[in-house]
């Protein structure tokens, strides 16, 4: 059933070449959102791995990381922190730098967004080079959190982004590209 289940959400993310610059394969999951079907199950296929793993908060990257972010944390009954660019945030912020696929940018997380020693999943969309996810983890080992997991729907296996990533780190992917 699951190998169904992927395959159906697989037919859902686009390939849209050239996007946002030239050699790009953007994976657009915009027909995924579309679909009640695949939206309904992108949320409970991402919950399923990491439930009685007793997650205290879901750290979501923006923009896309939000989409199923929150939705993720009250499916596992855990709060949702986000990660948003530069200068979005209130409160007090750490910030930390990273390599994007195309670009470079900064992000940053509030300061008071969980207590140390906090059971944390990072969530994404998708994972190409890792330079947001683990800038993503420096910001939670920043303030003390203690990643035990990482979720994304779509990974980009040519860019071996994981390999960025603390190897002992349990990683739920959808779907490897
Ligand atoms: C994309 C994607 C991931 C990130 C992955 O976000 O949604 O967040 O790039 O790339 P990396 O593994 O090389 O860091 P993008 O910055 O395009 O912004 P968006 O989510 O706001 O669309
Ligand atoms: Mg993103």
């Amino acid at each position: 059933v699951k190998q169904q289940i992927i395959r159906l959400l697989k037919e859902n993310i686009r390939n849209i070449p050239d996007f946002p610059k030239p050699g790009i394969q953007f994976k657009d999951i915009t027909p995924l959102l579309k679909n009640p079907d695949t939206l309904e199950l992108t949320s409970q296929v991402l919950a399923h791995p990491f439930r009685h793993m007793d997650i205290d908060y879901v750290v979501g990257l923006e923009s896309r990381g939000f989409l199923f972010g929150t939705n993720l944390a009250q499916d596992l009954h855990a709060g949702f922190v986000p990660i948003r660019k530069p200068g979005k945030l209130p409160a007090e912020t750490i910030t930390a730098t990273y390599a994007l696929e195309y670009g470079k940018d900064e992000i940053q997380m509030h300061k008071d967004a969980f207590e140390k020693g906090d059971r944390i999943l990072i969530h994404d969309d998708l994972i190409a080079t890792g330079g947001s996810a683990k800038a993503a983890t420096e910001l939670v080992e920043g303030l003390g959190g203690n990643v035990v997991g990482y979720s994304f729907i779509v990974e980009l296996t040519a860019l071996h982004g994981v390999d960025k990533l603390p190897a002992d780190v349990k990683k739920e992917i959808l779907i490897s590209l």
